[in-house]
């Protein structure tokens, strides 16, 4: 077992940081604004002038292909703030306003005004979108509100080259979900920063959590990660994917892993499948869990590698969509706890829910660094190891 605490640790996050408008507003500035997210992939924008609009953090936005580049833009006109399109994905050789018709070039200028003169007297340049910044890695499209945004190489902490090979073109993708929580983000990042919940919440689909000498945890400042060594008692498992696998023509790799970039990316790689996770705030008690999962693209055109790759697909879209309604359940669920008046103790976080607490470090540091600080847990609810008060440590 390689957890880096040999205790139990406390929460350190008090209950109203997960309810608080007010905490909510702070922690959107300081965590989110100046950040890098991924809200899409070059498959949604695949073709020259196919878009894809989408909501990130208040913004209504528009993805835009042109001249081979993905181009993000404020998907809002410049002449009465008409939304240029309602639709969630299409094609546009220019980007049109539904309104009046306006019509804007790759730079945002404006392009086309019907009956121009009418308008008169309009200073050039004044008028045009609101472009924002665009980043890929691998397969992955991530999207900066801000002008000056942190550079992603830093936000990712030095796995900027692993999330490249992890979504290489090596992996078709498979299934997107935008699922709307009745929880506050927090919620989100904590549930997948810990397999803890595995055996009472995900009984259809992963049902139990590996023993603590299969898993590994890192902590660096800005990421953490987990292992999980492939088990003996998933052999039958293992032999299967292996089967799929040797029919596609590439080898399967067993070991779990999973990272959590911050504020709010999280990916894994399971053997067949890959997925990455933008968990974004949308109020103190919602937030949208947006998913995009992958599935191992083989090496061999075969109808019996085509005939495996449906299968696999088809499972992997029955076993996510499966594990994300189980988790679906139990979120709100927090949420309501932690909006209660009132809650039995501080909070306890498990050596082996080690990450949750980095987490919530990071979290109470970035709005420390930028002058908006939260209070934390007047008690300290650490017990001590011989587990007064009724706490009964098993491992
Ligand atoms: S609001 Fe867009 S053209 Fe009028
Ligand atoms: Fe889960």
């Amino acid at each position: 077992m390689t957890f880096a605490s040999k205790t139990h640790l406390p929460q350190m996050l008090p209950a109203e940081a997960y309810t608080s408008c007010d905490h909510f507003s702070r922690e959107s500035a300081s965590l989110f604004q100046d950040a890098w997210h991924c809200v899409a992939q070059t498959n949604d924008v695949n073709k020259e002038g196919s878009f894809k609009t989408l909501q990130l953090l208040g913004h209504p936005l528009i993805l835009w292909r042109t001249q081979g580049e993905i181009r993000c833009y404020l998907n809002v006109c410049s002449h009465r703030h008409c939304l240029l399109t309602g639709k969630s994905d299409g094609t546009m050789p220019l980007l049109k306003c539904q309104y009046h018709g306006w019509e804007y070039d790759r730079e945002g200028d404006t392009k086309r005004i019907p009956d121009a003169k009418s308008f008169r007297p309009l200073a050039p340049g004044v008028l045009g979108l609101r472009r924002y910044h665009v980043e890929l890695v691998g397969q992955l499209v991530f999207v900066s509100l801000a002008t000056k945004p942190t550079s992603l190489d830093e936000q990712l902490g030095g796995q900027r080259s692993y999330l490249e090979d992890l979504f290489s073109d090596r992996w078709a993708p498979l299934l997107t979900v935008a699922q709307e929580v009745d929880a506050n983000w927090k919620v989100l990042a904590e549930n997948v920063l810990e397999g803890y919940h595995l055996e009472e919440v995900h009984k259809n689909t992963f049902k139990k959590f590996a023993p603590a000498k299969a898993c590994h945890h890192e902590l660096f400042e800005r990421v953490t990660t987990y292992t999980e060594e492939s088990l003996e008692e998933n052999r039958r498992i293992q032999q299967q994917a292996d089967f799929f696998a040797r029919l596609m023509d590439v080898k399967a790799e067993h070991e779990y892993h999973h990272i959590f970039c911050y504020p709010n990316l999280a990916a894994s790689r399971m053997t067949l499948f890959n997925w990455v996770q933008t968990i974004l705030p949308v109020a103190p008690g919602k937030s949208v869990n947006y998913w995009q999962i992958f599935q191992l693209r083989g090496h061999s055109r075969t109808p019996w590698a085509r005939f495996a790759a449906a299968i696999i697909g088809r499972h992997g879209r029955k076993f996510f969509k499966e594990a994300m309604r189980e988790d679906g359940v139990v979120m709100p669920g927090v949420q309501a706890g932690m909006a209660a008046e009132d809650q039995p103790s501080g909070g306890l976080i498990s050596a082996r829910e080690e990450r949750i607490f980095h987490f919530q470090q990071f979290v109470l540091q970035k709005m420390r660094q930028s002058g908006s600080g939260v209070r934390e847990h007047e008690e300290t609810p650490i017990l001590s190891s011989s587990c007064e008060g009724g706490c009964h440590v098993s491992e």
